[in-house]
């Protein structure tokens, strides 16, 4: 295949320009960081099972009517997306405390949350990815009501839909982290769910032991991140092929 333009690339994942217009090319590195990069490391075989458990996910996604950027998933580190324009929000959904909440508030982790609590922070990562209030979104224009309004219901769809699915796997959906883009579709505006869903952006807990079973077993040296995320991948039935 002819040599494909780089238009990104991330921490994780390098964006290529798409065999027809108005897609993309998701490639799935081995890169893992934490703690805005400064804990980095390479973990031979992620890229391949993220892009495996983000398909599972976001053809799931698609299949229920919520709409995402994914298409189909062309070999093993690489998906063919819709390209679309990512608002500058990290949206995260939490159904149990964990990670900054727990900091943040001195809820203990593991302290089953009250209702599903949506949070943003403005991905910027000179700053950190601070969180940041409705208020700010709407100040600065990042998005209109109409899209907040929108971004929710996609959250919390998702976290419906995850939550089910991660159940049925006997693990406990705690909380993640989507993105959403815009698609345009002539003068038409719809919001997707872009990006990525893997155990790199959610925290998932094995229901019987708590063991952690995603990223922060990376984050907190737990053990094999390798062995989580292919525990996940087994569970899920969404075995790593040879394509
Ligand atoms: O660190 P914190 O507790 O705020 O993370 C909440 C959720 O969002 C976790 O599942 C984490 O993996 C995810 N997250 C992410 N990317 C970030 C920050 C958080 O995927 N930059």
């Amino acid at each position: 295949m002819a040599r494909r333009k780089k238009i990104y690339e991330g921490k994780a994942k390098i964006l290529y320009e798409g065999p027809e217009p108005g897609t993309i090319v998701q490639y799935f590195k081995d890169d893992a960081t934490a703690f805005n990069a400064q804990k980095k490391d390479v973990i031979e075989g992620k890229g391949v099972l993220n892009n495996r458990l983000s398909e599972f996910f976001m053809s799931g996604l698609n299949g229920i009517g919520v709409p995402t950027h994914f298409i189909r998933r062309l070999n093993m580190r690489e998906q063919l997306c819709r390209s679309c324009e990512i608002i500058p929000l990290e949206v995260i959904v939490r159904n149990v405390a964990a990670g900054s909440l727990s900091k943040r508030l001195g809820i203990e982790e593991g302290t089953p949350l009250p209702r599903p609590i949506v949070e943003y922070c403005y991905k910027d990562d000179a700053l950190g990815d601070p969180m940041v209030s409705e208020e700010h979104i709407a100040a600065f224009g990042w998005a209109s009501q109409q899209d907040m309004d929108d971004i929710v219901h996609l959250a919390l769809r998702v976290n419906d839909f995850l939550s089910g699915v991660m159940l049925g796997a006997g693990i406990r959906l705690v909380d993640f982290k989507i993105e959403i883009g815009r698609v345009y579709d002539g003068d038409f505006q719809r919001l997707v769910v872009a990006d990525e869903i893997s155990p790199d952006s959610c925290r998932l807990w094995d229901m019987e032991s708590g063991e952690h079973l995603d990223k922060d077993v990376f984050r907190r040296d737990l053990g094999s991140l390798t062995d989580a995320y292919t525990e996940v991948a087994r569970r899920l039935g969404v075995m790593p092929k040879s394509s």
